[in-house]
């Protein structure tokens, strides 16, 4: 791994702190479903899906959707599906599961693709959501962290596909980002 001069806005014990929070509301709130189907949005939700999977105390279902978005960073935010879930969803109690929410592009897409399906319910749950960046207003319904708009990498996010596996999530300098 290599080095990172940075800052470390949360650390792993705040974040496990929270992740456990989060699975002990999620799994309250749907005590009385069969099963609840998480839909990951890859890359970034790999390790918050894997911590937040594990410490739910209901059945679940994993599965995975991956997107490319074209405009990061526009205001057109436009977004390709490049692989879709497995399962058919309709009648099914969803919940996706995101590592952040930025402009709100992402899962304003997700939303719609999702509702087309005729899911029994349909909640979001993101680890983190930036203040101030959103361009599509999306409904998050288990928010883990509202933080500042700046370049953040670790638990799976990353920068340049770079420190994903660290286990606390820090504040990256601009210089260091343009580096990578
Ligand atoms: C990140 C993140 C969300 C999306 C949110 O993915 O994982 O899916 O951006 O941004 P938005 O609210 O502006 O749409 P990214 O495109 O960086 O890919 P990655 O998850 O593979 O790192």
């Amino acid at each position: 791994m290599p080095a990172l001069d940075s800052t470390i806005m949360l650390s792993e014990k705040t974040i496990q702190a929270r992740v456990r929070e989060m699975a002990r509301r999620i799994s309250e709130d749907y005590a009385d479903v069969d099963e609840l189907f998480m839909i990951g949005v890859l890359r970034g939700c790999y390790i918050f899906m894997a911590d937040l999977s594990r410490a739910l105390s209901i059945p679940r279902h994993i599965d995975f959707i991956a997107l490319s978005s074209y405009g990061k960073g526009t205001v057109s935010g436009a977004v390709r599906l490049i692989m879709d879930v497995r399962i058919d969803i309709s009648r099914r109690h969803v919940l996706i599961v995101e590592d952040i929410v930025d402009t709100g592009h992402t899962l304003d897409y997700l939303l719609r693709l999702f509702r087309a399906r005729n899911p029994a319910s349909l909640k979001t749950c993101s680890l983190l959501r930036k203040s101030g960046s959103a361009q599509v207003d999306v409904p998050v319904d288990y928010l883990g962290f509202e933080i500042p708009d700046v370049w953040i990498v670790g638990y799976g996010l990353d920068c340049g596909d770079k420190y994903r596996a660290l286990p606390y999530i820090a504040q990256i300098s601009p210089q260091k980002k343009q580096r990578t």
